[in-house]
């Protein structure tokens, strides 16, 4: 969120939303193109997730999850265990992505400490990676506008080049750089497949499946952020199940979740984390505990959220059904893709972006603009424009999305 004064772009009241559509006391409507923030999985207020919260409302609204458990949650971290096949089959939970990200680094540094290695306590992150905005996922986040303004409050990473710019230099850039200071590294974090918010820059699956093998080698923890590429963004339900190995081993040793897992109907986040992990912790001591907490940790209703959000993955095949709409929507976009101010036309699973070269810096308010008056929410980063929709969108919506962006990249050109 970015809290400045732009009166070029008052702030747009929505009154409700349903399916893809947001509605304003206006009575205009806008196709939500980026599912508010890559959250709203299934559109906006799916029947089957309202009523699991409405159930579980009048079960149990909220517990303190210290010294306390209840249904959901257990149901929960055993559904999202087996998604692993077990690897990772422990989950400590929070509200938004960035907590999911601070407390998979204090873990890892936790861990390292409570094995007699509290030297390893420092973190690689690549260029360009987003993990978020509060002081410690800062640290791990190198986009300058987020952080320069808070540099005092943060304490560096190791910032590496990003596989999206050239795998086997990231790559060697990766191992030259643990062959030296593995011995003060706790964890690589990454977004596996797509760097999001620093631009969608992708990068092949195997490429990961390389760098676990980096950290297995200089014993440093793999920390996959999925918070945004997760919950099937990238065509499987975890995007780093792409680089497994053929044995299915290659699991990182963390996987952060948020957003998408609770359907956008609730704050929810998430740390699953490998059994190895959970034994470092396992300890009468309390300083040797994972110190961690949040009020609304494992919030009944947001857990509920979440299972009736997975229930709806088995359902409707959700993985298989955006496989078909998927290529679809890459014929649609291909007026798109061939515009002469384009580049760099890319895709994973249900992610579409593209560069354009706009010829003023201004690109993204004036797209914007231009797609709201076409009743589409897009929000281009920088020059990228990019699709994130939902996964529920009919033909005519589908082609209203393509249609409209077109016409708004001419206008916004213009
Ligand atoms: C990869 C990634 N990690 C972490 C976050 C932070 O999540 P939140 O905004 O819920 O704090 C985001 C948000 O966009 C993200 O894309």
């Amino acid at each position: 969120m970015q809290w400045h004064a732009d009166r070029s772009l008052p702030l747009l009241a929505i009154a409700r939303a349903q399916g893809a559509w947001l509605y304003a006391p206006d009575g205009r409507r806008y196709l939500d193109g980026i599912s508010s923030w890559w959250t709203n999985l299934f559109g906006h207020s799916h029947p089957a997730i309202v009523q699991a919260v409405r159930d579980q409302l009048d079960t149990l609204d909220h517990v303190m999850l210290a010294g306390f458990t209840h249904e959901p949650v257990v149901a929960l971290s055993e559904r999202l265990s087996a998604l692993t096949g077990g690897r990772l089959g422990h989950a400590f939970y929070a509200s938004d992505g960035a907590s999911a990200t601070e407390i998979a680094l204090k873990m890892s540094l936790h861990y390292w400490r409570n094995a007699g290695q509290a030297d390893k306590n420092e973190f690689i992150c690549f260029a360009g990676s987003y993990h978020g905005e509060t002081v410690g996922a800062l640290a791990v986040t190198d986009v300058a506008l987020f952080r320069d303004a808070y540099a005092p409050m943060v304490r560096g990473a190791h910032v590496l080049p990003s596989p999206a710019a050239g795998g086997a230099a990231a790559l060697s850039a990766l191992d030259g750089h643990l062959a030296l200071h593995h011995g003060r590294i706790a964890a690589l974090i990454v977004e596996p497949r797509v760097q999001c918010a620093g631009g969608m820059a992708m990068h092949e699956a195997a490429w990961l499946r390389d760098a676990r093998r980096l950290c297995d080698r200089y014993a440093v923890h793999l920390i996959a952020d999925e918070i945004a590429v997760g919950c099937g963004r990238t065509g499987t339900f975890f995007a780093c199940e792409q680089s497994l190995d053929a044995d299915g081993g290659g699991w990182p040793d963390f996987i952060c979740l948020s957003k998408g897992i609770t359907g956008g109907t609730l704050p929810l986040s998430l740390v699953l984390s490998a059994p190895a992990v959970f034994d470092a912790f396992l300890d009468d001591t309390m300083a040797r505990g994972f110190l961690h907490s949040h009020s609304y940790t494992g919030n009944p209703l947001a857990c509920r959220a979440a299972l009736a959000t997975l229930e709806l993955f088995d359902k409707l095949d959700v993985l298989q059904r955006n496989r078909v709409w998927a290529q679809h929507f890459t014929d649609a976009l291909a007026p798109l893709a061939t515009h002469p101010a384009a580049r760099n036309f890319r895709q994973a699973g249900m992610i579409w972006a593209l560069d354009i070269d706009a010829g003023h810096d201004d690109f993204s308010r004036r797209f914007y603009r231009e797609a709201l008056a076409r009743e589409l929410l897009l929000r281009p980063i920088g020059n990228t424009l990019y699709f994130m929709p939902p996964y529920v969108l009919d033909d005519a919506q589908t082609a209203l999305l393509a249609r409209g962006a077109l016409q708004a990249l001419d206008a916004a050109l213009a």
